[in-house]
């Protein structure tokens, strides 16, 4: 039986995208037409169902008085603390029941109310529109109690001709926004479901003879160096760009010498566009976007992406972001080398797309489109292949693309994301194809490439890109002629993303590699009161994925994470090589287009980690792809016997608009001289008192042979430890179950070793004590030897361990921990790589002398898991202890165990104790991608063999 109380909400269900809204139109701030924000504080009234309440509040009239407020822009989960319900966090799974179009009975409904007056030089003549920029997902709307229509398409604009309806004052403006509607279907992203009104609202005055809709068409021919313009408009005017000579008809073309644009040398030229009734400023950036030879080219050149996937996040507001917001991102972008960005998976905000003009980004402008839940039902029903559906594909494609066709930033159009494949996804191309053949269509989700012009896969591994870049990947006859890019890869969830380097080299080597866009930009993490930042399952859904929603190269804060920085040098445009080792260093232009006039050189060399004075280093100007050796100008000091380093640094040589003078771009490092690292004579004799036996500096407990005392500090603990608070990417992703480490190496119990002791030998120059390491219940296990030596001053500890049983699992880690007094240990001074590194996250890690402080060493992943080890660390002194290594190792330092670590959901589950725990390890597994992707390359693996390794103790006091 079909029942309906109130017909008046069936459009909910309805695949069509609505009713009433006007044609899409570029979108465009004019420069005299008169508009009024809309935005601010609004009345708010949540109803349980999409037809609770009629719609008497929309009339003139209505008191709301009584109503709560919300901020609009905004979302109304994130408002009210609490009282408007929740947000809900999922990856694909829908969280209603899957029967298109039909949502559930209980949709949160939000009915908006805003009154507002003209002002008073709002002119008399002319027409209006109101533009809503992005609601969330479905929105009916009245003007002075007139019903003026409804729209689908959350992050797309919809604007409605209210002109005659307006009055100078007490005009009423009536949006009831549903939180499910048929729209939902298509809205499958992962991320948070976030209902309201998250983007701006605006009126906006049409004068009489105002521009509609305009297609700025700019292109450059690299070959003459000369620009074509054109600017096709539905009403006819003049175009001008003063600094060109400019000035012509729309709709006829006119070639001069330009400078092109591009994402290195984003050339904009302001212009205007006059037609009678308006004046529309225009930044024209020329570019011509082609696929020739098998490559994506621009203005000429082959392009190399080194990008990222963007969705649009704020740990308060949301997906409702402020324009410094959206500027922080891309100066974050730029100042770590990125050049792309994808819009994943939506239209951003149109402030963005203007930033990235101004900045320089690349852009794939992905398309508001992802119905990634029907893969639970081996994609049955899927909107994009039901006819149905296409008309509402359609009006989001051109929505789409009719709003942000005047960015020259955008070189891709991206018909959506994970949705399977259909004929409504190949109507979408052919019809974007059909409007815009400036620039090329991307969809990850057809692998035959038949709707697409570029072959683009997520996730695939680098033997899959490598054997891509050979072009033995096979395929279609269309795509084995196409260039390739991977639209997502890098799953940069909590500790990680591993191999970006290896990646990158891969990419470089092919041709047909046009570079990556790594999964994502940010953690989208919610401020909370008690958790910090709260991810899936915090709001008691009923369905969700956890902290897979953070996943991003910066904390929720903004704050750039290890992944950037990692990412930051794997991409830098500019590489510095030893090139021998004769203090020669290899310069390599790797910039697409530009030179690097606007770099300068310091260089420096460094002295057991100390730098000795800087200098300035000449390098000749080279062209891109090209490579310069250049000799390092003044002698290397002599390190006498310490470790002698030379370091290069590429930095901005003068202001730009997105990063100051000295703004550091690239750097490399070499070694001249290497260290001689410590030696101990053993000649010290452990003696055994009725408690103690003491060795040198060094005090054990007689029956364990555990250390107490190291150097006149006390120490607790100590022992091997093979076990991390594993990653996310050590856990791995749920459809990898053969390769999940962090799960096997749980359920083998490498979390809960015993330790066994089997003697402690007192010799005559060394003490021994022999241990078996081993988890309950299974046979495997690590022969673990601690031999200790002294000269009387120095104490040496020599670890060795022997695997014993058949060892099918990594380890973890390989080392040994223990524990000093917190309050002894605020800081650190280290000789070693710089930050948080990880076997396959280490090509940021730059030696040097550092000197953290405790809680600058803990990496603040929304989900607590093993972060902050510093790589290579040669000696490290902390607590008045020095600790000299060898070979190099692992070294992190944290207020609390690794095991508390590994039991914590948030940030604040851990609070400091009273000991600092200190691991010192020889080995770390890798860290790779699994958490989205392929796992840790095997040259990344921490193999369970025989190892030896030494510290040497001493007093740094
Ligand atoms: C991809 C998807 C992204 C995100 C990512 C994992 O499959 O396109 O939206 O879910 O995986 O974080």
């Amino acid at each position: 039986m079909s029942f309906r109380t109130t017909p008046s909400a069936d459009y909910v269900e309805d695949v069509s995208p609505g009713r009433g809204a006007l044609p899409p139109r570029a979108w465009y701030a004019s420069s005299d037409a008169k508009s009024l924000s809309l935005n601010g504080s609004w009345r708010f009234r949540l109803s349980a169902t999409a037809d609770a309440e009629d719609d008497s509040f929309a009339a003139p009239g209505y008191d709301a008085e009584s109503w709560a407020e919300v901020a609009v822009p905004g979302h109304w989960v994130l408002q009210g603390d609490g009282a408007f319900g929740s947000p809900i966090y999922t990856n694909h799974l829908y969280p209603f029941p899957v029967d298109p179009p039909h949502v559930p009975t209980e949709n949160p409904t939000g009915d908006h109310l805003r009154v507002f007056d003209l002002p008073a030089d709002w002119p008399a003549d002319g027409g209006a529109v109101i533009r809503f920029d992005g609601v969330e997902s479905c929105a009916r709307v009245w003007l002075n109690g007139t019903d003026i229509g409804e729209f689908k398409g959350s992050r797309l604009p919809h604007e409605f001709a209210v002109g005659q309806l307006l009055k100078p004052t007490g005009n009423v403006l009536a949006v009831r926004v549903h939180q499910w509607s048929a729209g939902s279907y298509l809205e499958d992203q992962d991320q948070w479901w976030l209902p309201g009104i998250f983007r701006d609202v605006t009126l906006l005055h049409r004068p009489a003879g105002s521009a509609g809709d305009f297609f700025v068409h700019a292109s450059y021919d690299h070959s003459t160096g000369e620009g074509t313009l054109r600017v096709d408009s539905d009403v006819d005017g003049r175009v001008s760009v003063p600094a060109l000579d400019i000035d012509v008809a729309t709709g006829e073309p006119v070639t001069v010498a330009v400078e092109p644009w591009s994402a290195e040398s984003p050339k904009l030229y302001d212009g205007e566009l006059v037609t009678a009734g308006e004046r529309v400023p225009l930044r024209i950036g020329f570019r011509t976007v082609v696929l020739e030879d098998g490559l994506i080219k621009v203005n000429g050149k082959a392009v190399l992406f080194k990008g990222v996937n963007r969705h649009e996040w704020h740990p308060e507001k949301g997906r409702a972001l402020d324009l410094e917001t959206m500027r922080e991102d891309v100066l974050l972008m730029k100042r770590h080398n990125l050049n792309a960005v994808r819009t994943s998976h939506y239209p951003p905000h149109p402030a963005f797309l203007d930033l990235c003009d101004e900045y320089g980004l690349w852009v794939i402008d992905e398309c508001d489109l992802e119905t990634h839940g029907f893969t639970e039902q081996a994609w049955r029903d899927n909107p994009v292949d039901d006819d149905r559906w296409t008309p509402a594909l359609l009006d989001r494609a051109a929505r789409m693309v009719e709003r942000d066709k005047n960015h020259p930033s955008i070189v891709f159009w991206s018909l959506g994301n994970e949705a399977g494949t259909g004929r409504g996804l190949t109507a979408m191309a052919e019809w974007i194809h059909g409007r815009d053949a400036s620039r090329l269509v991307h969809y990850e989700g057809d692998w035959d490439c038949r709707d697409t012009d570029v072959y683009s896969r997520m996730y695939a591994s680098h033997e899959e890109v490598e054997r891509i870049g050979q072009s033995l990947d096979g395929g279609t006859h269309k795509r084995r002629g196409l260039p390739f890019i991977q639209c997502e890869y890098g799953h940069a969830m909590g500790n990680g993303p591993g191999g970006i380097a290896d990646y990158q080299q891969i990419f470089e080597r092919y041709e047909r590699l046009q570079g990556g866009f790594i999964w994502e930009w940010i953690d989208h993490g919610i401020k909370h009161p008690e958790l910090g930042y709260a991810y899936g399952g915090d709001f008691g859904e009923e369905l969700h994925d956890g902290n897979f929603v953070c996943d991003g190269l910066i904390f929720p804060d903004r704050t750039p994470s290890p992944g950037l920085v990692e990412y930051k040098k794997v991409i830098e445009p500019v590489r510095i090589e030893a090139d021998g080792a004769d203090g020669t260093v290899r310069v390599t232009n790797a910039y697409d287009f530009g030179d690097l006039s606007h770099l300068e050189y310091e260089f420096f060399y460094s002295v057991d980690g100390f730098p000795t004075g800087a200098h300035t280093l000449a390098v000749p100007q080279l062209a891109p792809g090209e490579s310069a050796e250049v000799k390092l100008p003044t002698a290397a000091p002599d390190g006498q016997g310490e470790e002698v380093l030379w370091t290069v640094r590429a930095l901005l040589a003068a202001d730009t608009p997105w990063g100051p003078k000295g703004h550091e771009v690239a750097w490399g490092q070499g070694t001249v001289a290497a260290r001689t690292p410590v030696s101990v004579t053993a000649s010290q004799r452990p003696a055994r008192g009725e408690h103690l036996i003491t060795l040198g500096p060094g005090t054990f407990d007689a029956r364990s042979g555990r250390p107490t005392s190291i150097c006149g500090v006390d120490v607790t603990g100590l022992r091997l430890d093979v076990w991390r608070a594993t990653t996310d990417n050590d856990e791995g992703a749920s459809w990898q179950d053969d390769t999940r480490y962090g799960v096997l190496w749980r359920k083998l119990g490498l979390h809960r070793m015993q330790h066994r002791l089997d003697a402690v030998e007192l010799g005559d120059d060394a003490l021994t004590v022999r241990t078996r390491v081993a988890p309950a219940a299974a046979e495997v296990g690590l022969r673990t030897e601690y031999r200790w030596t002294s000269d009387g001053t120095l104490l040496k500890l020599t670890v060795s361990v022997t695997p014993e049983g058949d060892w099918t699992l990594p380890l973890p880690r390989l080392g040994i921990r223990f524990g000093i007094a917190a309050d002894s240990a605020r800081e650190v001074l280290y000789f070693g790589g710089s930050g948080e590194a990880y076997p396959d996250t280490r090509a940021a890690s730059r030696l040097g002398q550092w000197m953290p402080d405790i809680e600058h060493m803990q990496t603040p992943y929304v989900r607590p898991q093993e972060n902050g080890a510093a790589a290579d660390v040669r000696w490290a002194e902390l607590g008045g202890l020095r600790i000299e290594g060898v070979p190099e190792f692992w070294f992190s330092a944290r207020p609390w165990t690794n095991e508390q670590l590994d039991a914590a959901r948030h940030l604040t589950d851990l609070t400091p104790g009273d000991t600092l725990w200190i691991n010192l390890d020889h080995g770390q597994h890798g860290i790779g991608s699994q958490s989205c992707g392929p796992g840790p390359l095997p040259q990344y693996f921490l193999k369970a063999e025989p190892a030896e390794f030494s510290f040497v103790f001493s007093n740094h006091e």
